[in-house]
């Protein structure tokens, strides 16, 4: 089954082409992130009307590109994600399936981040406990299968992405954050603020970074009054931010795989293409002989439409419809998914 896959839930347009038999065929990924620079994060209505002009070209040039005639069925993200965003790609999606009498199908856009590590080379095997960081969830879920989830912990307040976006709209490094808190705090020095890991002393694998977030802001704010703010004290602060972000998920992380007796840690979503963590939770893993970590290439780290194809495609082949009405769901759990 060939599947094209549609990404529009927030700032990317990502259009892919998947093959159950030759798997990822071509993938095109156009960022917005230019066009909200200026007011520091995603307008939605400046989201919505951009993948208006970029999807249907996009979708013709992977075509083109993996030279691929006719689709058996598209995937596109259905949600959770802007409402606006979410409703162009899925009325391409519906309208395109239409056109062409072939099925199109609404996936789960943290189901997408769960599954890319699965366009690897060596995927990991199901069972396992998934650490999803991106720009609007952070949670910890035990993974039995596709569409058999349970959640074991979640941010109470801020997602980690949106952590590293406010952190580095603090500091004044521009955005998206994440990538300019990352390349700041290569320069940073470690020794020099020590920031708090907020909620692991407290039993459970829930999250909460408004505390630190508030420390990163005072620290800024006894900076900037003492006259000391000047780039260095940005890479220091990125530094310390960073490293307190990846203690604290490799915490909660090794208490997940200790909690369920699982060996196998994955991490998906765009934190997860952050270095600092990648090492930090590799070092823990490589404590204990039989465990082992899985991530996606940086790339389909952050949102892509080879994950949605790949998901979709997973999906379509159990034989998973829906009909031609348009549907999205801005906000949807991962747990109410139907098992295959
Ligand atoms: O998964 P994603 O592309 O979109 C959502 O589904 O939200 O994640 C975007 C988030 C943003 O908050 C961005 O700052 C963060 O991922 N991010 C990173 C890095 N690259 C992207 N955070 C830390 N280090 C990075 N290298
Ligand atoms: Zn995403």
């Amino acid at each position: 089954m060939r599947v094209l896959g549609i990404e529009t839930s927030c700032d990317e347009t990502g259009v892919a082409i998947y093959d159950s038999e030759q798997r990822l065929l071509g993938h095109i990924l156009y960022s917005q992130a230019e066009l909200h620079a200026e007011f520091g994060g995603v307008v939605p209505e400046l989201a919505s009307r951009d993948h208006i002009r970029k999807l249907l070209p996009l979708i013709k040039e992977v075509m083109t590109q993996s030279q691929t005639q006719t689709v058996d069925a598209i995937a596109y993200t259905a949600g959770p994600g802007l409402i606006g965003a979410l409703m162009v790609g899925a009325a391409v999606a519906k309208s395109l399936a239409m056109t062409w009498n072939i099925p199109a199908l609404g996936v789960h856009h943290m189901e997408g981040h769960l599954l890319a590590p699965m366009l690897e080379e060596s995927p990991p095997e199901f069972p396992f406990v998934a650490l999803l960081v991106s720009g609007g969830h952070t949670q910890l879920i035990e993974v039995a299968g596709i569409g058999r989830y349970r959640l074991l912990g979640e941010s109470l307040d801020d997602a980690a992405g949106e952590a590293f976006d406010k952190a580095a709209k603090m500091l004044g490094i521009g955005y998206p954050g994440g990538p300019r808190i990352e390349e700041y705090a290569k320069r940073g020095r470690a020794e020099r603020f020590i920031f708090p890991r907020p909620m692991v002393n407290r039993p459970g694998l829930d999250f909460s970074f408004s505390g630190l977030k508030t420390f990163t802001r005072n620290t800024i704010a006894d900076c900037d009054e003492a006259g000391i703010l000047d780039d260095q004290a940005r890479a220091d602060i990125a530094l310390a931010f960073e490293t307190a972000v990846a203690e604290t998920l490799t915490i909660k992380c090794r208490r997940a795989l200790e909690q369920t007796g699982h060996q196998t840690l994955v991490i998906a979503g765009g934190v997860s293409a952050n270095q600092h963590l990648r090492c930090a939770l590799q070092q823990m893993i490589d404590k204990h002989s039989d465990r082992k970590l899985y991530y996606p290439r940086k790339e389909f780290c952050t949102d892509n439409g080879a994950m949605i194809a790949y998901t979709g495609c997973q999906r379509l082949m159990a034989g998973q419809r829906e009909g031609f009405e348009i549907i999205c769901q801005p906000r949807w759990s991962m747990e109410s998914l139907p098992p295959l």
